[in-house]
């Protein structure tokens, strides 16, 4: 596996291997790496020629500077588990080749900057308003900021994304309509532990006691999906926000079933061709989320 922390550098190595004609696979992703994001380069080699893995804790798609802090960096690991899985190149930058000072303290409006956009601004409509969005301001404005940097760096025939994150593959889909990018985006199923808890950096600032409750999330999903052919949504609902006592180390903040498209909260399937129930919790200071394709 080759190392690039320049960009130039990178761009370089790409284009060589372009005017020979191989196809590029990339999977961004901020490290503390776990078999969720190794099935993305899995997948990504059995689709391209090469597989290109970026590690990038991004700043500006944290809204809580705490979350930052403790976002786990793990590169050493990261490294072993990129070699064993055959990732062709490794693209771990500082945040200097990635942002100008003026974009770092820019942040309510980098959307806009044309530098990113290349002179086009982005509209994602409600997509970008309703559960994470909702929850955490300006979120998807980074995560989009950031992908549309590395797609311009690194250039790929395909990007690989994971459905854990559901609302953040509906981003990434859009923006890449919007600023027309030849780039097929393919999302690749959520991988989870043998509890079904479904994989996650974050998953490693569980205590011991957090670690056994968490399984109930992935368990409320499946019931859910279990009984959404019998149940008015309303019910559905009323069976998650019952789900969890008070006194519960785990706190609901949202539990939404949308239509896959829109991500409009859906009332009755019968006006959705398909629906996603998507959940977000916190336990002190983690929050996971999940979600289940009900059809
Ligand atoms: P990160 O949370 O590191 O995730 C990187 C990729 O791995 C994302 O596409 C995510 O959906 C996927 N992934 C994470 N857990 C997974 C699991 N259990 N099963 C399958 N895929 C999983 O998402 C980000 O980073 C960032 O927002 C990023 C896109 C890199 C932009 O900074």
């Amino acid at each position: 596996m080759i190392i690039f922390n320049s960009v130039e550098k990178l761009k370089n190595h790409l284009d060589n291997l372009r005017n020979n004609h191989k196809t590029i696979g990339f999977a961004p992703t901020m490290g503390a790496l776990h078999q969720g994001h190794i099935s993305l380069i899995s997948i990504a080699k059995e689709q391209c020629d090469l597989v290109v893995c970026s590690i990038f804790v991004n700043p500006t798609q944290f809204d809580d500077s705490v979350d930052l802090k403790k976002y786990p960096r793990t590169l050493e690991a990261d490294l072993e588990l990129l070699k064993v899985a055959n990732c062709d190149i490794l693209f771990a930058p500082e945040i200097p080749e990635i942002y100008s000072e003026k974009e770092l303290n820019d942040k309510k409006n980098h959307i806009e900057d044309k530098t990113w956009t290349c002179g086009k601004t982005i509209d994602f409509g409600l997509l970008d308003k309703v559960m994470e969005g909702a929850h955490r301001p300006g979120h998807f404005n980074g995560v989009a900021q950031v992908v549309s940097k590395l797609f311009r760096i690194v250039n790929p025939n395909k990007a690989f994304f994971g459905q854990k994150d559901y609302q953040q593959l509906s981003i990434i889909k859009s923006m890449v309509k919007q600023l027309e990018m030849p780039i097929e985006i393919i999302t690749c199923p959520i991988i989870r532990e043998a509890d079904g808890l479904a994989m996650s950096s974050r998953n490693r600032r569980l205590t011991e006691e957090e670690r056994k409750e968490v399984p109930s999330i992935s368990k409320l999903l499946f019931f859910i999906k279990e009984i959404y052919q019998t149940h008015p949504i309303n019910q559905l609902k009323e069976v998650v926000a019952n789900y969890y006592a008070k006194e519960s180390m785990i706190h609901v903040e949202y539990f939404e079933i949308v239509d896959s498209e829109t991500l409009l909260s859906i009332t009755d399937f019968k006006n959705s061709k398909s629906a996603v129930a998507c959940i977000a919790v916190k336990l002190n200071s983690v929050r996971l989320i999940d979600n289940v394709i009900l059809y």
